[in-house]
């Protein structure tokens, strides 16, 4: 057992992790940064399969994700557009493929008119929605105890009007179920994008990507720390007190004044704390779990959809892959499309033989852009809920009453130890971007505390 001493440990290299670390050297402080993987990113990874490069995690940028821009000037990253030229696609509860322009999914004039009043009521809930205190809306304790759901029944009787609103917050970002959270949790997912009207705009919400992949942010935050980054050192244990922490791997002892657990939250309770953990803090992690989603991949020699005047954008929430958009890699001549399946769909999916399930997927595939979706060249199904050190995709959220409950103590330090992810921003939340937020936060928090070397 090797034993370090240091200022502050970060448990956690994925872009939380090393945003704080960086700023912490930054501002002259020792730092040593302990990863359970083999690689730095997290839920930020670009590999290669089959010699096609793939996101397998984070990988748009939004105009709102101020803090990830910023980030990509900083480091010299550069940024291309999604392809979005043409019609995208939506199919309907008739299972009939429809085109369409804008963002108002082609249903009948009654349906359409209702989406788009139901966006504006939840536009103007948003505004009045801190994103870094939801709780503090006079309306919070109602708004937290009923699911988004149930809200969405009480609001609408438009059946298909409420599907697709529904999918906006539900399939597509919290990836759970609408029964399974609370309105209020829905409203901070809006207001952390600015307004509920930029998850609907996919041309917002799904703006840029990054030339080589959004990976090289956290690749090249680590390159800046050098052996300061610790690979395959899961922390087991952390004992913490007045005089500071330990952060104990299975072969190294980190000494420090202070601890950031940059992990996502429903991994807190993998980690030992001697001595346990507050009574409120042991209860608030079990109220915050990760969705579940299956991000699919499939590249095909070319973008043959734009040929058809297609864009490559797509949704249905009566389809197994609920939205999928063109994801062709800047500068290539093979076209991809990225789709995705989530929570229970993906529950029974995920039961299937790798080959029905991909049978499956690529015929969902088809329904909206014919049958050439049938035979990519490379394909390719993310799976988070796998990853030990994930569990899940994209991001925690609580459950029905959280929010209220545990939310305002959610970022309050526990003696030396501070906690911090994507999970717990406000502007950002369960975003690149507000892992960055979160880590130049705490970082600041921590050199105001514990002041910076002479
Ligand atoms: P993250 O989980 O990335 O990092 C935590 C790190 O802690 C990991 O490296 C983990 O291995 C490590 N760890 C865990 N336990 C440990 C222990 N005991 N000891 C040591 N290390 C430990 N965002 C976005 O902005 N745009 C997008 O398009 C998408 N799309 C998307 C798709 C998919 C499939 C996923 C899974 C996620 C996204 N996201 C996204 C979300 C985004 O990727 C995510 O919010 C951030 O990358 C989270 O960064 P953090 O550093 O907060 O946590």
């Amino acid at each position: 057992m090797s034993e370090i001493r240091c200022d502050v440990v970060v448990i956690g290299a994925g872009v939380t992790g090393l945003t704080a670390a960086r700023d912490l050297v930054a501002e002259g402080l020792d730092v040593v940064v302990l990863e359970a993987r083999d690689r730095v990113g997290g839920r930020v990874w670009t590999n290669t399969i089959e010699g096609q490069l793939y996101e397998i995690g984070g990988q748009w940028v939004s105009p709102d994700q101020t803090a990830l821009l910023a980030s990509l000037d900083e480091l010299g990253l550069a940024t291309y557009s999604r392809f979005r030229d043409g019609e995208s696609v939506y199919v309907g509860r008739d299972g009939v493929a429809k085109r369409f322009t804008g963002d108002i999914f082609p249903a009948s004039p009654r349906t359409e008119s209702e989406i788009e009043r139901l966006i504006g009521v939840l536009d103007e809930l948003t505004a009045e929605i801190d994103p870094d205190a939801p709780w503090q809306h006079p309306r919070a304790r109602e708004l937290d105890t009923v699911s988004f759901k149930e809200w969405l029944a009480a609001e609408s009787d438009d059946e298909e009007a409420r599907d697709n609103i529904a999918l906006f917050i539900a399939d597509a970002m919290l990836t759970k179920p609408a029964h399974a959270f609370s309105t209020l949790q829905a409203l901070l997912m809006a207001a952390s994008a600015g307004a509920f009207s930029h998850l609907v705009d996919a041309d917002f919400i799904l703006d840029k990507r990054v030339v080589g992949g959004l990976q090289k942010v956290p690749l090249a935050l680590a390159d800046g720390l050098g052996d300061r980054v610790r690979l395959d050192q899961p922390v087991r244990t952390l004992h913490w007190g007045d005089d500071g922490v330990t952060a104990v791997t299975d072969d190294l002892e980190v000494h420090a004044r202070r601890a950031l657990v940059a992990v996502p939250p429903n991994l807190y309770g993998r980690i030992a704390y001697e001595p346990p953990l507050p009574r409120e803090r042991n209860q608030m992690h079990q109220h915050l779990s990760l969705g579940l989603v299956i991000k699919v991949h499939a590249t095909y020699e070319t973008p043959f959809w734009r040929e058809a005047g297609l864009s490559g954008t797509s949704f249905s929430p009566y389809q197994l892959v609920h939205e999928a958009y063109d994801n062709s890699n800047f500068g290539e001549d093979r076209g991809t499309l990225v789709g995705f399946v989530s929570d229970e769909k993906a529950d029974r999916l995920l039961a299937l033989d790798p080959d029905e399930r991909k049978a499956r997927i690529l015929a969902s595939l088809a329904s909206y852009y014919g049958p050439q979706a049938l035979t990519p060249v490379v394909y390719y199904e993310s799976d988070w809920a796998s990853e030990e050190w994930t569990q899940g995709a994209y991001a925690t959220s609580f459950d029905l009453g959280g929010l209220t409950r545990f939310g305002a103590g959610q970022t309050t330090p526990v003696g030396p130890l501070r906690f911090g992810s994507s999970d717990l921003a406000g502007l950002g939340f369960q975003h690149v971007d507000g892992a960055i937020r979160v880590g130049h936060r705490i970082a600041a928090e921590i050199s105001a505390e514990i002041g910076v070397p002479a």
